[in-house]
């Protein structure tokens, strides 16, 4: 759709771009200061966010935020971990894949940036009652979503069959980003990780390897990573239940569609005439996928039932 000059939207267009012009000039002024390359700090405040939101932040997902290429993200890697800002380990039960961690020095740095601007913006906030700030946060949400780098471009997936190898990178994926609610059923609705609730994964996915019990249990791989996890439980002869779960790093990218196009594909080859799913009406992600891959919804309170044709 075309802009012209009259158009109300161009002056908060102009007034998001002062801000951000203003903060980047802010933030190379301290990169700088403190001998960092901008990109460095950029790369930085997203490790610091990813902690916060309990992301298990890798290369290729720091490459995703920065758009930049692997080799570029190996040298500032390197540079951070050479400051003391990083630390790469090697995942326990995924031995192929690397988590950065930020260590206390980068947390430091990070709030004696951003400390003062962070007080200063929320003080200012609060000259705004409620209502006002819920239409911010939306348009600031919508505003983020369009020009996100790592927004969906219709993503490749593979789905891989469980095994045991598969199954304990899955675990991994599950404990650094998910919660053991999120991924199986649990007793007592125990929803922390510990060594038994880890047991209690194995041994839920073991009891479904080579579609035992008649459910067969895929990861969701994207861009060579495992993500998740999708299934088909067979109902009848005609129809098959499914479910999804996926780390929180991946989320919102448009995986979860591609993910469950590609079961429909597995289930369409096994011969089901109907997949269905139950939700709930808070969970506009899962309704979403399941909208756009043709389901049909029906509300009961708020639990809802996708019902899904193939063919
Ligand atoms: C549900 C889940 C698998 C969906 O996968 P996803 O990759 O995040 O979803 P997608 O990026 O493919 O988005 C699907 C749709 O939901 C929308 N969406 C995605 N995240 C959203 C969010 N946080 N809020 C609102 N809508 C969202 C997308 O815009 C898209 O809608 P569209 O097709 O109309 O554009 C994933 O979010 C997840 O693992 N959630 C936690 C576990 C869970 O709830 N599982 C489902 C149980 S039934």
């Amino acid at each position: 759709m075309d802009v012209d000059d009259g158009d109300a939207g161009l002056e908060l267009v102009h007034l998001l771009r002062r801000i951000t012009g203003r903060l980047d000039l802010m933030a190379a002024e301290f990169a700088a200061a403190n001998g960092l390359h901008p990109t460095d700090l950029r790369a930085l405040i997203h490790l610091l966010d990813a902690r916060r939101e309990e992301l298990a932040a890798t290369p290729g997902w720091l490459s995703g935020k920065l758009a930049l290429n692997s080799a570029s993200v190996t040298a500032l890697v390197d540079r951070l971990v050479r400051a003391g800002y990083v630390r790469r380990t090697r995942d326990n039960r995924d031995r192929r894949r690397v988590l950065l961690t930020v260590q206390d020095e980068a947390i430091r740095l990070g709030w004696s940036f951003y400390g003062g601007i962070i007080t200063d913006m929320v003080d200012a906030m609060r000259e705004f009652d409620g209502a006002e700030l819920a239409v911010a946060r939306r348009f600031l949400d919508r505003m983020h979503d369009v020009v996100r780098a790592d927004k969906p471009t219709n993503p490749v997936v593979r789905l891989v069959p469980l095994d045991e190898a598969t199954t304990e990178r899955l675990l991994s994926v599950a404990v650094h980003e998910a919660r053991p609610t999120d991924v199986m059923p649990t007793q007592d609705g125990a929803d922390t990780w510990t060594p038994a609730t880890e047991n209690a994964f194995r041994e839920f996915h073991r009891s479904h390897f080579h579609g035992a019990n008649g459910t067969v249990m895929y990861a969701v791989e994207s861009e060579g990573s495992l993500t998740g996890m999708i299934r088909m439980a067979r109902v009848s002869q005609d129809e098959a239940e499914t479910g999804m779960w996926l780390g929180r790093s991946a989320r919102g990218k448009g995986i979860g569609t591609a993910a469950l196009r590609a079961l429909v594909a597995e289930a369409a080859a096994a011969g089901v005439r109907t997949i269905v799913a139950d939700t709930t009406s808070g969970n506009s992600a899962a309704l979403g996928a399941l909208r756009t891959c043709g389901a049909t919804l029906t509300h009961h309170g708020d639990d809802v039932r996708a019902e899904l044709p193939i063919g």
